[in-house]
């Protein structure tokens, strides 16, 4: 009875300290995951305009590091990925950038464009929040 009792707690006290490890771990593992696809994305996609580190081309392509849009509204933001923009619209300290930058609303999945998105938002000097499959597909609702 004694040695019944303490194996069950035994038991029950391994599967609580594992649900507690686990359930952060898990969340850090999705972030984790959709930053490893996103870079995937970003290198084949973004990297030719605005580089491997993020720094852009001067008078070109703007750099992605703590700019308003990338650590701003998430909505503003999938919606640059998804429609492009025509060149000289951004200004980042005083500087403007001539390139249009290319659509890709039909280039890249909603998955695409979130993980690339998280992948920015947590690279070259930023930390923010995950920007998540919703989050695109309400962007691509609010477009004409
Ligand atoms: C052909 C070059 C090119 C490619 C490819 C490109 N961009 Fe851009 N991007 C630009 C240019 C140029 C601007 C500014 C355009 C303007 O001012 O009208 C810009 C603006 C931005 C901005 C807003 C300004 C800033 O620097 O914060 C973000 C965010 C951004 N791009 C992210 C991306 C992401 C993510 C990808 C890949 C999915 C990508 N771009 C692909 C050229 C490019």
């Amino acid at each position: 009875m004694n040695r019944l009792f303490v194996m069950a707690s035994t038991a029950l006290l391994a599967f609580l300290l594992m649900s507690q490890t686990q359930k952060p771990a898990a969340k850090g593992g999705a972030l984790a995951a959709s930053i490893a696809r996103g870079k995937v994305v970003y290198e084949s996609t973004c990297q030719p305009c605005h580089m491997a580190d993020g720094g852009g081309a001067p008078n070109m392509n703007p750099p992605l590091s703590r700019t308003k849009w990338v650590l701003g509204d998430k909505v503003k933001l999938a919606q640059i990925v998804l429609k492009g923009l025509p060149g000289g619209q951004i200004e980042i300290d005083g500087d403007t950038f001539h390139n249009p930058m290319p659509a890709q609303e039909s280039v890249l999945s909603d998955q695409q464009i979130a993980d690339v998105l998280t992948f920015v938002r947590n690279n070259f000097g930023n930390k923010a929040s995950a920007v998540t499959v919703a989050e695109v597909k309400a962007s691509r609702g609010r477009m004409k």
